[in-house]
């Protein structure tokens, strides 16, 4: 035998800026991160939310302005405008557009793609510029409060296949993410209540403190007060850039997927509610809602937490708003959910579970029984 042993390590580095009103011409951030890659005119294909262009309808000339003011720099394409929401996942009409569009225009690995939407919008153009030419340079361009907080900072992206969420997908960092707080009042309520979830979330898990203060703070948040809204994806934010960058994982080969806590059941219920005619717009961040909910009544249920933190974390949800019960739980199937999660994973079950507030620890084994149990004890807040 010959061996060689390869090897090699990369860094990664990319910022994340918060701003308001990204595209008014005195506004420098997209300039300098263009002008960071070399002072020369950098060919820049804009992606953009329906939509956000529907609610923002002065977008386009925004951009034509932008692109005049600073053509030393920018030279914009024609953006091209794709089905917001989940349907740009569950279809791929707009990634096979995307690539007769970049290979046309000759969109190379020395061009940008700027995508401006909502999560699902990031993850599908993400997906897509990730795959053309082996990886088009990306600016991501979050719209919203998940977007923001979660879906546009990460190193993730997918696009679903057969019904199965995320089914395709790489691991890529962007070039760059500017987070304009200024697309977020156009959100609806539901899609700005539903990005806090991931921020209950990763307090619950890494941050006790930050979870004290959503508690106090649920009533602003359910008001959607912007300075509460706004500290809220900030925090959010870092605490993910913060477990990406000191994990150890950052591209997730364990089995251990603590940002995934209540996501098991979550992806599950939206799978479900997305194949079903009466309840098919279950948004990814109530489910997680849910899917917290379910694991903190399991970790209560085997005396991981007291019922008193069980109570603070059910009653936090409910302040800012969540409901805690959809009716795709009734056709959850605890086994089965848990071992298609098993098979994301590959092989070994993995599943996030609250010790106390701002701790986690990862389990290998699940009592379906109990599991179902708590499944029946969610159908208590039906309202
Ligand atoms: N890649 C990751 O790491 C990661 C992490 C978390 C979630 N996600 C994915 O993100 C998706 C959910 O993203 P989301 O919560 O942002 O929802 P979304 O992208 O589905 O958007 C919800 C709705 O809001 C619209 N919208 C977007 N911005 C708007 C604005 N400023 N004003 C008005 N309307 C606007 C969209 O067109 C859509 O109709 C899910 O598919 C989820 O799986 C990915
Ligand atoms: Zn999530």
């Amino acid at each position: 035998m010959h061996l060689i042993q390869q090897q090699f390590s990369v860094s990664y580095e990319f910022p994340v800026c918060f701003t308001r009103d990204a595209l008014a011409p005195e506004n420098m951030a997209l300039r300098d991160i263009l002008a960071g890659a070399g002072e020369f005119t950098h060919k820049v294909q804009p992606v953009i939310d329906s939509q956000v262009l529907a609610d923002h309808p002065d977008l386009l000339d925004k951009l034509e302005l932008y692109g005049n003011v600073h053509g030393d720099i920018i030279a914009f394409e024609d953006p091209f405008i794709v089905r917001g929401g989940e349907v740009c996942k569950n279809d791929p009409a707009e990634v096979e557009e995307f690539f007769r569009l970049t290979q046309d225009r000759k969109i190379c690995r020395h061009s940008f793609v700027l995508v401006i939407g909502g999560g699902s919008v990031i993850d599908a153009v993400g997906y897509a510029a990730a795959v053309s030419h082996r990886g088009i340079r990306l600016i991501r361009m979050p719209t919203t409060v998940l977007g923001q907080n979660d879906a546009g900072i990460g190193v993730k992206n997918a696009i679903n296949f057969r019904n199965r969420k995320n089914y395709l997908g790489t691991f890529a960092t962007p070039f760059a993410v500017i987070n304009d707080f200024d697309f977020l009042p156009s959100l609806s309520e539901r899609d700005r209540r539903a990005g806090m979830a991931e921020a209950v979330k990763i307090a619950l898990i890494r941050d006790g403190e930050f979870f004290n203060w959503l508690e106090q703070n649920a009533q602003q948040l359910a008001a959607f007060e912007e300075a509460a809204v706004e500290k809220l994806i900030i925090r959010c934010a870092e605490l993910h850039l913060r477990h990406i960058a000191t994990s150890g994982d950052p591209f997730e080969r364990g089995s251990a997927r603590p940002l995934d806590f209540g996501h098991w059941s979550a992806h599950q219920l939206e799978e479900i509610s997305h194949a079903s005619a009466d309840h098919k717009d279950l948004r990814h961040g109530e489910a997680v809602a849910i899917g917290i909910a379910l694991d903190c009544h399991y970790a209560h249920a085997v005396n991981l937490i007291n019922a008193e933190t069980l109570a603070r974390i059910i009653t936090c949800l409910q302040g800012i708003g969540f409901q805690l019960y959809h009716p795709a739980l009734d056709q959850l199937d605890v086994g089965r959910a848990l071992a298609s999660f098993r098979e994301h994973l590959g092989g070994e079950l993995c599943i996030t579970l609250l010790t106390s507030v701002g701790r986690a620890r990862e389990m290998n084994e699940i009592n379906v029984e109990i599991m179902s149990n708590c499944v029946e004890q969610l159908r208590a807040y039906k309202k």
